[in-house]
């Protein structure tokens, strides 16, 4: 075993606390005051996101106020799209805003892979800057969406409820959709492999929306790409950790713990504890999974659920995070009292 002394990391080479290394998804965020002034700054979302300097301040801004031990790089899972060619827009209040893929030829026009790093490279830069800037002991965490679930906003054009759109591509242009599937794929692996090479300790693979996916179809859409791209990772990179989270898969979530090119399954916070402990945290370290309204809500039921999942995982692996991402209208004081109630 490699002893480590970044406490997140080691749990996922096999090691055991009894506190869980912590970190929270959306951690760099609008809950932060700090993060809306370094916004501003930057002049938008996009713009943040591509100055190495200002996405490595606020990837580092929740650190200075919580004792976590991950720092995620500061960008977003539709910077691939971007970088394929598609034009990309964040209004306020509304989300993201894509060029659409609608057919065949438009996933021809897409860039080629190499094209990519003319548009991802302030990213890398920023991946540069926070391994620089960041405490020995905390893990750097790199990440990129899913094909699926990049798939989706392509074809969408923006966030949905039930991607009928991307449904209906791929039930009446499978090729066309699975010629998709493979160029996300191939650029995502390029992507990680730049994010590696620039420090990132470990990579997550964000399936937000593998759970729209009919069970028939979540194998083949959603584990079977996310497993190429780890696999094709660590032939080139053996010691990169990779957390997957493949979100509202309910039972399916056991196909993911077995995969060997997973280190660890991320879990949200439909899964009944027990059931995700004996049918998951079985076969793989489990990070999660506060459903974060608690950290809006707080009080005693927060405090109840922390020491529930913290009991619950403390006899395997365990990362504690949250189900989903921080909201806007989390409360700092309940951050602040969650990494307290998991110290005590
Ligand atoms: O702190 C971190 O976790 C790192 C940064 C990060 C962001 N997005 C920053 C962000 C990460 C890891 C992501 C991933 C991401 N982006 C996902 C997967 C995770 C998930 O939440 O399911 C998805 C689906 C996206 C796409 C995306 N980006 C949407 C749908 C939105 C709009 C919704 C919203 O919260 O406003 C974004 C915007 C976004 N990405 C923000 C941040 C901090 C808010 C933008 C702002 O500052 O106005």
């Amino acid at each position: 075993m490699i002893k480590n002394n970044k406490k997140l990391l080691a749990v996922l080479n096999g090691e055991k606390f009894k506190v869980p290394p912590v970190w929270l998804m959306r951690q760099a965020g609008r809950y932060l005051p700090e993060y809306k002034n370094t916004r501003v700054l930057a002049g938008g979302f996009l713009d943040l996101c591509y100055n190495p300097k200002l996405a490595a301040e606020v990837t580092l801004q929740p650190l200075n106020r919580f004792d976590l031990d991950g720092a995620i790089l500061f960008a977003d899972i539709l910077l691939i799209p971007n970088a394929l060619g598609l034009k990309l827009e964040f209004r306020e209040g509304e989300g993201p805003i894509l060029e659409t893929v609608n057919d065949h030829s438009d996933v021809l026009k897409l860039l080629k892979t190499n094209a990519i790093h003319d548009t991802l490279s302030p990213v890398y830069d920023a991946v540069s800057l926070i391994k620089s800037k960041l405490n020995k002991n905390i893990t750097l965490i790199g990440f990129a969406g899913s094909p699926w679930t990049v798939s989706t906003y392509m074809i969408e054009g923006r966030g949905s409820k039930d991607h009928q759109k991307t449904k209906m591509f791929l039930a009446r242009n499978p090729e066309s959709f699975n010629t998709l599937i493979s160029k996300i794929t191939d650029a995502t692996v390029d992507y990680l492999s730049k994010q590696i090479e620039a420090g990132a300790d470990v990579i997550k693979l964000f399936d937000s929306w593998a759970g729209s996916l009919p069970g028939s179809l979540v194998e083949k859409y959603s584990l079977k790409p996310m497993k190429e791209i780890a696999e094709r990772l660590k032939e080139i990179f053996p010691y990169v950790q990779i957390i997957v989270f493949p979100r509202g898969v309910g039972p399916h979530y056991t196909k993911f713990s077995q995969i060997k090119a997973f280190d660890c399954v991320a879990l949200d916070s439909n899964l009944p504890l027990i059931w995700a402990k004996d049918n998951v945290q079985n076969n793989i370290v489990v990070q999660g999974n506060l459903d974060p309204s608690f950290l809006v809500s707080g009080g005693e039921m927060m405090i109840e659920e922390i020491l529930n999942i913290k009991k619950m995982f403390s006899n395997g692996g365990h990362i504690f995070n949250l189900g989903h991402g921080i909201t806007p209208s989390a409360d700092i004081k309940n951050v602040e009292s969650l990494i307290a109630t998991l110290h005590k």
